[in-house]
């Protein structure tokens, strides 16, 4: 009988054992580790995107946002024209604050398209000039530079952002 039933706890455990690896991976998969979860369509943990992403950046965005993302002097004080200087994008800004579909928008369609009014400023539109990829990549480069605990909560924003629209 030993010689018999022990081979099969043998198989049994073993068919335990694939199981527990199942549950595992599956339970990884369903993570919200970020790529994918709730509203995010942002790459920042995938370094070929970022890479794309930070020659974009450079080409486009660095002149006026900081070759460091660290924005123009002064970026909450209206110029005397109006305007607002360009913010930082890193964490000291509020670029954080929004969810990804808020800053590709802004980056496509600019600020008064996404106002739905006249307002007034220099943040150009880049839906004729970049393509879709390089816009998520460019954004993707600009998450990518913040700490692991404000990327962590800019995953939460877009968690509650993905939930506010069903999704
Ligand atoms: C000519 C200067 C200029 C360039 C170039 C520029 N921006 Fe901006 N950007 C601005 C200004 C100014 C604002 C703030 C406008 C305001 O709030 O009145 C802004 C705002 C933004 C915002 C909104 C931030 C927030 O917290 O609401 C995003 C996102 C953004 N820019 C992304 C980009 C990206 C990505 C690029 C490059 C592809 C870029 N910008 C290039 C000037 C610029």
């Amino acid at each position: 009988m030993t010689k018999i039933s022990s081979p099969s706890w043998g198989t049994l455990g073993m068919w335990a054992a694939v199981l527990a690896l199942l549950v595992a991976a599956v339970g990884w998969l369903a993570w919200p580790s970020g790529a994918g979860a709730g509203g995010s369509t942002l790459r920042p943990y995938d370094d070929q995107v970022v890479l794309r992403g930070e020659v974009v950046y450079a080409n486009n965005c660095a002149r006026c946002h900081g070759a460091n993302l660290e924005g123009q002097p002064n970026w909450r004080v209206r110029l005397p024209d109006g305007k607002l200087p360009a913010p930082p994008h890193d964490e000291t800004g509020h670029t954080w604050h929004h969810p990804d579909s808020y800053l590709i928008a802004v980056t496509t369609h600019g600020l008064e398209q996404m106002l739905g009014k006249a307002y007034p400023n220099d943040m150009p539109a880049y839906g004729n000039t970049l393509s879709e990829s390089d816009i998520v990549a460019v954004l993707s480069y600009i998450k990518s530079r913040w700490p692991r605990s404000v990327q962590a909560r800019h995953d939460q924003v877009n968690a509650q952002y993905g939930r506010a629209q069903g999704g």
